[in-house]
């Protein structure tokens, strides 16, 4: 059992995957393109608007206050150790798939499932808080230009139910309010169109997009300069860390959601013409450029307004962060506020782009795999795209950008991404190891062991940062995740051939009891760490109602019944 799950595919089977079956994607990507892609996928929501949660904190969380620059060159590093791991891995394994193909080939076929479930969270999760903050800013624009959509259009359904005159304003059907973001959904759908017609095309639409907002950030920085002097923003600057290191390095936790992308660059690594040269040039030069632009912004921001004065706006006013602090030294300027906020739309229009444009691909090599319906694996005969995966992905993020959360959705984007990364950094020192003499375009310095043991560690500590809320979530989905590879890839991967691909029903109660956990565990009280609550359910048992006991006994049942009807498995389909 333990053998079959952790089976793993080599290096070469990857590579000749593509040419079977038909299901190649056509190359035609440059490095310049792949450089585009990755700083449109990195400059978005995560400067323009997670900078003020990150900042100035908030319920869950301490704000780093002016050390936000600090936290922006925290994150850095942690990612650019990172991505010199993605660097080797896109560059040894030019495959579609990203994380999920390297995992493949180093921790076998259950990690490989689990990363591939893990990168939907980064992929069409994080879309979803994208498209939310798309939306706000959109709805800011049309309101500065006297177009005011009604409320319960623009607000998600939780949010909104809650306030008295969104929800006595919104349409009812059985007496239930209708409060759902209109604009959130729309964008996706949009995107969605302009992917399903080709690649190359999408690319150079990013490619005027990320142009425009690398100038919108430059003109924020000069507009900022040039109201505030040096010696203002000097002073602004003090205290530097008003909540220490745990300000300091939870901002870094938030604010890494501004850094998510830069490995998107290595989903299309099947589709760039010379991936050993283009993958390792896309990944650092999009995240060195925005690095660069992160520090400046974090400064400038941290000087215009002062700490204590943006605590009192953010708690006061739904504002986007950057356009807050010009108002607050140049309230007259409206036009300087106006460009930025055009400038944070089309720089977020960029994001879900990429990341719309990452995720079929994931899906796509996952059913090649046969771990996912061959359906996800359909190369549209003219197009060259994955399209019936980019449909799907397109509605799926559509209908949660309709009713979902932003700040949810950006924890849980961090934490899905951050686990993916640890995976992909563990991953080099193994791949060294099973295949030592692979040719390996790009390789990381210093040997196959520092900077992945240093990139996983910073990524580990990152997550410690985050709410306890966004762990538990993330293990649920996990839970989730088991229940579909228990209930389907597990008898129809590809590396079981030879297998009866009927489900026996012993996987199906384990899928079912993995379905059963998740559900216990989105029900438990989210807010304290796993010890903390099994202390209380320790100390508390009466009280504390069926959902935790469901959640712990859903998941123990569900990882024995897996391991035991594995065994049958292997024992009833023997070749
Ligand atoms: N890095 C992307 C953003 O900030 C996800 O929107």
């Amino acid at each position: 059992m333990l053998a079959a799950l952790f089976r793993s595919k080599s290096v070469d089977q990857i590579l000749a995957a593509p040419e079977e079956g038909g299901h190649a994607l056509r190359r035609s990507l440059g490095a310049w393109d792949v450089t585009l892609l990755g700083v449109g996928a990195i400059i978005g929501a995560g400067i323009f608007s997670t900078i003020g949660t990150a900042t100035a904190g908030d319920s869950a969380r301490p704000g780093a206050g002016p050390s936000l620059m600090l936290s922006f060159v925290i994150t850095a590093v942690a990612c650019g150790l990172t991505a010199l791991c993605y660097a080797e891995f896109a560059s040894t394994v030019p495959i579609s798939g990203s994380a999920y193909t390297y995992a493949y080939a180093t921790f076998g076929e259950l990690i490989a499932w689990i990363i591939g479930w893990d990168l939907i969270i980064e992929y069409a999760v994080g879309n979803v808080a994208v498209a939310i903050s798309w939306a706000g800013y959109f709805n800011t624009l049309l309101g500065s230009v006297g177009v005011h959509l009604p409320e319960w259009l623009t607000t998600d359904f939780r949010s909104g139910a809650g306030v008295a005159t969104i929800r006595d304003a919104a349409p009812h059907i059985y007496g239930v309010p209708i409060i759902f973001n209109a604009l959130a959904a729309a964008i996706v759908l949009a995107i969605t169109g302009v992917l399903v017609i080709g690649v190359r095309e999408s690319a150079s639409f990013n490619a005027v997009m990320v142009i425009f907002k690398i100038l919108i950030l430059l003109f924020f920085v000069a507009a900022a300069c040039s109201i505030v002097s040096p010696a203002k923003m000097a002073e602004n600057w003090q205290p530097f860390q008003p909540n220490g290191w745990k300000g300091t390095l939870s901002a870094a936790a938030v604010i890494f959601f501004a850094y998510i992308g830069f490995d998107a660059v290595s989903t299309v690594a099947e589709e760039t013409r010379r991936p050993a040269r283009d993958m390792p040039i896309g990944i650092f030069a999009s995240l060195g450029i925005c690095t660069v632009l992160y520090i400046l912004v974090a400064a400038v921001f941290t000087g215009l307004i002062p700490y204590e004065e943006l605590i009192k706006r953010m708690g006061n006013e739904q504002a986007e962060p950057l356009t807050m602090a010009l108002d607050h030294v140049a309230p007259q300027l409206t036009w300087v506020r106006t460009l930025v906020a055009l400038g944070s739309v089309v720089a977020m229009t960029a994001v879900l782009l990429v990341f719309q444009l990452g995720q079929p691909r994931i899906f796509f090599s996952m059913a090649r795999d046969g771990m996912l319906p061959p359906l996800f694996a359909r190369v549209h005969a003219r197009f060259r795209t994955p399209h019936v995966t980019t449909l799907i992905t397109g509605v799926l993020v559509a209908a949660f950008a309709a009713f979902a959360r932003i700040d949810e959705m950006v924890d849980l984007t961090n934490i899905g991404t951050l686990f993916a990364f640890v995976l992909v950094c563990l991953g080099i020192p193994i791949l060294r190891l099973r295949d030592p003499d692979r040719v390996r375009p790009f390789r990381v310095p210093l040997g196959a062991w520092l900077i992945p043991l240093l990139g996983a560690a910073s990524c580990v500590g990152l997550i410690v940062y985050l709410p306890p809320a966004s762990w538990w979530r993330f293990a649920a989905w996990l839970m989730i995740g088991l229940g579909v590879y228990a209930g389907y890839g597990f008898t129809r991967s590809r590396l079981n051939a030879a297998r009866d691909k009927m489900l026996p029903p012993v996987l199906l109660v384990s899928a079912m009891a993995f379905l059963a956990a998740a559900w216990g565990m989105l029900t438990l009280p989210h807010d304290a760490m796993p010890l903390v609550l099994l202390e209380r359910l320790a100390t508390d048992w009466r009280s504390a109602g069926a959902a935790p006991w469901l959640a712990l006994g859903g998941t123990v049942i569900g990882l024995l019944l897996f391991f035991i009807g594995g065994r049958g498995v292997r024992r009833d389909l023997r070749p």
